[in-house]
């Protein structure tokens, strides 16, 4: 069998429903957000059924998402953790934004950028869970907790939609053939080889290739 003849499992169902959830979860609150944020964005909150509608469900599918958030880190936590050759991707992550990528260390089932994305993402959201609740309860938390949400709240919500403005062009322009595999679930071999090379001589160690 030529190499191109077989497919390689990227995600199974349950991590591409959480993933898909998770992003329409985040569209959700941050365009709902952005329509509360600034008045010359409310004019979103009438795409989503108005002032009340908007301010009544924001929070709710905030929840939504720190929840499906929970799911993604107990499935991925484990092999997002940085090892020392993702150090050393990083320090020289400057030549993967050029395309120039040989000579870094091979990755794993995700690349050192695709970890810290994670992790910075799950900072973000925790920040976003915890200022977001003192917003939704002012009348009972005191007036410099209130402060300090109104001021974290809409800094953790840009940091976020930064990180995921990337994560979105990387998975789709950027490196074409990772959407395929979080819609269909599997990647080519070349791919896999290309872009994650020591998760794929792992998945052909496990199959006896
Ligand atoms: C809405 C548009 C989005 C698109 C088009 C998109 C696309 C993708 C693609 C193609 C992958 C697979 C990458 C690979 O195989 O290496 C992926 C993975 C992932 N996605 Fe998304 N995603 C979106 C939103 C989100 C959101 C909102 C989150 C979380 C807040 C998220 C978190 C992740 C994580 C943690 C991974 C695994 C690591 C990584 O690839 O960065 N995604 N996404």
């Amino acid at each position: 069998m030529r190499a191109t003849d077989y497919k390689i499992a990227r995600f199974d169902a349950a991590e591409r429903m959480v993933h898909w959830m998770a992003a329409l979860c985040f569209l959700y609150s941050a365009l709902t957000g952005l329509a509360m944020w600034s008045h010359k964005l409310f004019w979103l909150a009438w795409v989503f059924g108005g002032g009340p509608v908007v301010r009544a469900t924001h929070p709710w599918v905030g929840i939504l998402f720190t929840l499906v958030l929970g799911l993604m880190f107990r499935r991925w936590a484990a092999d997002m953790r940085l090892d020392d050759d993702d150090r050393v991707w990083l320090r020289n992550s400057h030549r993967y934004a050029v395309h120039a990528e040989e000579g870094l260390p091979d990755s794993g089932r995700f690349n050192a950028g695709q970890k810290m994305l994670f992790w910075t993402q799950s900072a973000f959201t925790l920040l976003l869970l915890a200022s977001g609740v003192v917003l939704w309860f002012p009348e009972v938390m005191p007036r410099a907790l209130r402060l300090l949400a109104v001021l974290l709240h809409p800094l953790a919500a840009i940091g976020a939609m930064g990180a995921i403005i990337v994560h979105i062009y990387m998975g789709t322009a950027a490196v074409p053939e990772a959407f395929r595999g979080m819609i269909q679930g599997w990647v080519r071999p070349g791919w896999a080889a290309g872009h994650h090379a020591k998760w794929y001589r792992e998945t052909q160690r496990r199959s006896g290739r």
